[in-house]
C-alpha cells in the first residue's frame, strides 16, 4: 500500500515510494582533459565536425591548449565559440544558437563553468530540434514544450569548483525583458559525459572560488534538505519523476560528503591559489552535490537567488565583484543564493532539525549540546561565518538592498514554484518576505 495524503481539493493523493538516479558518465582526475579528443570520438565512429563552446578568458588558459590538442589528435574537425557571456542572457543564448545552427556540427564539447556549459546544452537543443529558446522555456516565463528527443552528443568540461552543469539536465539565463532568471530544465539537457579535471581550478580567480564553493555548499544543505521524496504525489506516469524529486538516499550520500569537504577546504581554497589539495577537493564536492542536487532538486535560497541577480538592475547597484570581467553590475550565481541562505535555513530548520542539525556539524559548526530547536541558527551561523571569511556580500544589504526592495524581490521569487515546492515546508508570499527581511544581513 502506498501511503496517502488528504488534500482539502482532490480526495486522495498518491504519494511516491520511489526515486531514480540519473547522472552522465564521470571522468575525475588530473590530466583528464586529455582524454577528451578519444572520448568525443567514441561518439563519433565516422568522424566529423565538433563545436568547441568557451569564453574569451578561458580561451587564453592552457586548458583550452589541452582540450584543442585532444580533439585534433583524434582528428576532428572543430569549430570555435568562445562568446559565452558570463551569467548569459536570451540574446547571448540566441547568438549561440546562431552560430550552432550555421555550423551544423556533429557534438558538442564545453570548456568552461556553469555559463559555458549551460549555452552548449541550449545551442546543441536550437540546432538539434525545430522550434525557439522561448517555447521550451520553463513556465510561466516560457511554454515548456518537453525536449522532443536526445541531443547531440556533449562532452562537458567544467573550470569552476561550482555549478555541477555537467552533471545536470539545467540551462540558466537572464530573460532580460522579464527581468528575471529562468531556464529549461530536461533530462535530456544532461550532457553524454563529464570530464572533470581538477587542475583547471588553478587559474580560477579568489571570487569565483568563493562564488561557486557557496553555490555547492547550497546545492549541498538545500539537497539535504529538500522535501522527501515519499512526501511528493506520484507522477503520472510513475517513470516521470522529476529531476527535483526531493532528498532520497542518493542524493543524501553525496550531500553529505560535500557539506563536509566545503567546511574543510572552502577558506583554503579561496585564501590560497597554490593550495592544490584544497582547489582539487572542492571540485569533487562539486561533482559529488551536483549529482546530489540534479537528482534530489534544490529550494528556497535558489528560488530566491533569481530575484537577487534579476532585480539588481532596477535598484542602480553597481555591485560586481573584481574576478567577473565586464562592466554591468552582477551577483554572481553563487553569491545570489548565498545572500540568503542563512536566513532561509533558519526559517526552515524547525521542519526538519535534525538534517539542518546534521548540515551545521558536517560544515563545521559548534553544534555541542545544541538541541534541536537552535538547528536553524547553529547552521545560519556557520554558513554565515564561511560567508564571511571567504569575502562574500554581507546579505542582500551587501549587494545594495534596503527593505524597501523586499516586495520586488518577493515578485521574483513567487513564481519559482518548480523549487518553492520543494521545501520541506510551505513557502509562499508571506514566509518570502520574512525570510528577504532578515537576509538582510548575514552575520
Ligand atoms: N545548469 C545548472 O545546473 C546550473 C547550476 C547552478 C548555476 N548555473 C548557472 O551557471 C552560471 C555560473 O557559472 P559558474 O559559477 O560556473 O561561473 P561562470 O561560468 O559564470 O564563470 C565565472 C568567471 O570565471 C571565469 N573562469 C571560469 N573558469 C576559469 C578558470 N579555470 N580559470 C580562470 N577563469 C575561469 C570565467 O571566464 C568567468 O569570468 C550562472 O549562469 C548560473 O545561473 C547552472
Ligand atoms: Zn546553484
Amino acid at each position: 500500500m502506498r501511503p496517502h495524503l488528504h488534500h482539502a481539493h482532490a480526495e486522495h493523493v498518491e504519494l511516491e515510494s520511489a526515486f531514480t538516479v540519473d547522472a552522465s558518465r564521470v571522468t575525475f582526475g588530473p590530466g583528464s582533459l586529455r582524454e577528451v579528443g578519444l572520448r568525443v570520438a567514441r561518439h563519433l565512429p565516422d568522424g566529423g565536425r565538433v563545436a568547441l563552446f568557451t569564453d574569451a578568458r578561458l580561451r587564453r588558459t592552457e586548458w583550452y591548449d589541452d582540450t584543442m590538442a585532444a580533439l585534433r589528435e583524434q582528428n576532428l574537425e572543430v569549430v570555435v565559440f568562445d562568446e559565452v557571456l558570463v551569467e548569459p542572457t536570451d540574446a547571448s543564448m540566441q547568438a549561440a544558437v546562431g552560430f550552432a545552427r550555421e555550423a551544423k556540427p556533429d557534438a558538442f564539447v564545453s570548456l568552461g563553468g556553469g555559463s559555458v556549459i549551460d549555452t552548449a546544452k541550449l545551442a546543441d537543443l536550437l540546432s538539434t530540434h525545430p522550434g525557439e529558446l522561448i517555447d521550451y522555456v520553463n513556465a510561466p516565463l516560457g511554454a515548456a514544450t518537453p525536449v522532443p528527443g536526445p541531443l547531440k552528443p556533449h562532452v562537458a568540461c567544467p573550470t569552476t569548483s561550482g555549478t555541477g552543469s555537467e552533471v545536470t539536465g539545467i540551462a540558466i539565463f537572464d530573460l532580460v525583458s522579464a527581468h528575471a532568471k529562468t531556464g529549461v530544465s530536461s533530462p535530456l539537457l544532461r550532457p553524454t559525459e563529464a570530464v572533470v579535471d581538477p587542475r583547471t581550478t588553478a587559474s580560477l580567480p579568489a571570487d569565483v572560488v568563493a562564488s561557486s564553493g557557496l553555490d555547492v555548499l547550497c546545492h549541498a544543505v538545500e539537497s539535504l534538505t529538500a522535501r522527501a521524496y515519499v512526501g511528493r504525489p506520484v507522477a503520472s506516469p510513475v517513470t516521470a519523476r522529476p529531476a527535483s524529486q526531493g532528498a532520497n538516499p542518493w542524493s543524501d550520500l553525496g550531500a553529505r560528503q560535500a557539506i563536509e569537504l566545503i567546511g574543510r577546504y572552502l577558506r583554503r581554497a579561496v585564501a590560497d591559489e597554490h593550495d592544490e589539495e584544497a582547489r582539487h577537493q572542492m571540485m569533487w564536492a562539486a561533482t559529488l552535490a551536483g549529482i546530489a542536487f540534479g537528482n534530489a532538486g534544490v529550494h528556497v535560497p535558489h528560488a530566491m537567488a533569481y530575484a537577487v541577480a534579476g532585480v539588481l538592475h532596477d535598484i542602480g547597484s553597481d555591485y560586481r565583484p573584481a574576478g567577473y570581467v565586464g562592466t554591468e553590475s552582477l551577483v554572481p550565481h553563487g553569491f545570489a543564493v548565498a545572500v540568503t541562505a542563512p536566513a532561509a535555513f533558519r526559517a526552515l530548520a524547525p521542519t526538519t532539525p535534525f538534517r539542518h542539525l546534521e548540515a551545521a556539524r558536517l560544515l563545521g559548526g559548534d553544534t555541542a549540546g545544541v538541541g534541536p530547536r537552535e538547528a536553524g541558527d547553529v547552521l545560519a551561523e556557520a554558513v554565515g561565518s564561511l560567508m564571511h571569511d571567504v569575502g562574500a556580500p554581507n546579505g542582500i544589504g551587501g549587494v545594495g538592498y534596503t527593505l524597501d526592495d523586499v516586495p520586488a524581490l518577493v515578485a521574483g521569487a513567487a513564481p519559482q514554484r518548480r523549487l518553492l515546492d520543494n521545501a520541506p515546508s510551505p513557502v509562499h508570499e508571506d514566509e518570502l518576505h520574512a525570510i528577504f527581511s532578515d537576509a538582510l544581513r548575514a552575520w
